[in-house]
């Protein structure tokens, strides 16, 4: 992963823990009720990828270890990670593309209420995808994906030539020399592999998108609900196509893109069909990019506007996120896709602790405040859910203070120590394992290998009847806590 050429060494710490009477008067430990959205507390488990879905989607034993052990911290809310609304194969991430997910869903439901007790609200982040291929060898990609157009064929002068002449001249050429013959994508291909872009209107499928998706993300709200969920974030966050859509980089000519309230046009259409798909009391939110962090991207006052129209369609929470682009993404390895936490943008996603002068905690939080502040003076008083290094009840509680945001969400802090909150608030504070922002667990993401901590998955190996990673080496989940007193 990238990081800022300063490498400071930031420390993460427990902070000053909380008493009886702090915790009594907490903004953290009060309740939400806002519109239907409605928590015991403002705690909130993020969505994070595990990589523990059946290669077709399903949910599994070790799905439901995984969300059950959240659950057992007793958040208020625990988002479900980012699941695909499509039919289509997307390797071992969960989906909720057809009818046939939801019982599978279903349990996965009911083991979050059994274990939180019915504590916690469960959510589930609803996801699109555009094509992403991994970079190809060099030979392979000239002499089989590489299509031969004109330009090409002018390129080298050989307008009249057999296409196995161009592609073996092609093959012949050096890494520079081909740059100057492929144009911009097709090089991109080569070395980044291929890519699918909201702007590629010269592909059906990308100009239909405002046909189709409303429909899809509606489906996939309908199903969620159907299994039992309390609510659906919409993906609208990152490197995806929702969030292409509303990113200040999407020219789209069709309507859908340019101005900002084209941009916004279809995540308020597919927000629109999914409140229609769903029954009066389900939740509805999404998440979004406060800051894009890339060349051309949204800027704050665009998505503060995004955010007020957000709520003044009936959105139940405002998300927000930030970074985590392909625009700026590492060159991926032979035979590897693009990542979208590699670059600098993918920095600010998930920042680790060596880091610069602003260091890795609370990089979001001016932002969000911002647009929080925004949407109340438009008059609405929508939830706003704010991340980004949180891990102490010092920092947790002073984002609810100074207006960031109204729930704190926290997900590599919830996943280093699950039970966290329900330390804190048992009084229990100092058994808190605080996460020490290494990212060891994002580059497992990145692998897509099963993600897991370095600070738990090597504990307590001996524990009969453990679930273990496929590499053999790795506990699944954190060990259990039994409370000193
Ligand atoms: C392993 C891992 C997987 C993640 N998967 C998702 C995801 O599916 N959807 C999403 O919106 N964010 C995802 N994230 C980002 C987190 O939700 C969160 O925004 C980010 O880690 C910053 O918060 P933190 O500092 O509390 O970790 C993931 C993060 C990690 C570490
Ligand atoms: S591996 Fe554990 S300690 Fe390291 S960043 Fe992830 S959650 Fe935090």
């Amino acid at each position: 992963m990238w990081k800022p050429s300063q490498r400071i060494r930031w420390q993460s710490s427990p902070g000053k823990l909380p008493d009886a009477a702090a915790l009594a008067n907490s903004r953290l430990f009060s309740p939400l009720h806002a519109g239907r959205l409605k928590l015991r507390n403002r705690t909130w488990v993020p969505a994070m990828v595990p990589w523990r879905a059946t290669d077709d989607g399903y949910v599994t034993a070790e799905n439901l270890d995984w969300y059950g052990r959240f659950a057992r911290g007793r958040p208020a809310a625990l988002v479900i990670e980012a699941t695909g609304i499509r039919d289509v194969p997307s390797g071992p991430l969960l989906r909720i593309g057809h009818d046939r997910f939801i019982p599978g869903l279903r349990e996965l439901v009911d083991r979050i209420r059994d274990e939180s007790d019915g504590e916690t609200r469960v959510f589930i982040q609803v996801i699109d995808l555009l094509t992403i291929r991994r970079r190809p060898d060099r030979d392979k990609f000239i002499n089989r994906f590489l299509e031969i157009t004109p330009d090409i064929r002018e390129a080298l002068g050989m307008e009249q030539v057999a296409e196995s002449a161009v592609r073996t001249r092609l093959a012949s050429l050096s890494d520079d020399s081909l740059q100057g013959i492929l144009d911009e994508r097709q090089w991109e291909s080569l070395t980044h592999g291929y890519r699918e872009r909201v702007t590629d209107m010269h592909l059906e499928h990308v100009r239909e998108l405002p046909a189709v998706l409303p429909a899809l993300f509606a489906e996939a709200a309908r199903r969620a609900e159907a299994a039992g969920m309390d609510g659906v974030e919409l993906h609208y966050a990152h490197a995806y196509t929702m969030a292409s859509f509303l990113s200040g980089t999407n020219t789209r000519g069709d309507g859908y893109g340019g101005s900002r309230e084209n941009r916004a046009r279809l995540p308020l259409e597919v927000f629109h069909a999914v409140r229609r798909a769903v029954s009066e009391d389900f939740v509805v939110g999404a998440r979004f990019l406060a800051e894009e962090c890339v060349e051309d991207g949204s800027t704050l006052p665009d998505v503060a506007w995004f955010a007020t129209e957000f709520a003044r369609a009936g959105m139940d929470f405002l998300s927000l996120s930030r970074g985590g682009k392909f625009d700026d993404a590492k060159q991926p390895r032979v035979g590897q896709a693009a990542y979208p936490y590699t670059g600098p943008s993918g920095y600010e996603c998930m920042p680790q602790y060596l880091s610069d002068e602003q260091g890795p905690f609370g990089r979001n939080f001016d932002a969000t405040g911002y647009i929080r502040r925004l949407v109340r003076e438009a008059g609405f008083e929508t939830p706003v859910v704010g991340a980004g290094g949180v891990h102490n009840f010092e920092t947790a509680e002073a984002m609810l203070r100074d207006g960031v945001a109204d729930v704190v969400a926290a997900a590599r802090q919830s996943l280093a120590d699950p039970d966290w909150f329900l330390k804190l608030e048992s009084g229990h504070g100092d058994e808190i394992r605080t996460c020490e922002y290494t990212n060891y667990c994002e580059g497992l993401d990145q692998k897509h290998k099963q993600v897991t901590c370095q600070l738990w998955d090597r504990l307590d190996l001996d524990e009969p009847g453990l679930a273990m990673s496929r590499d053999g080496k790795r506990r699944l989940v954190a060990p259990p806590w039994n409370p000193s007193n």
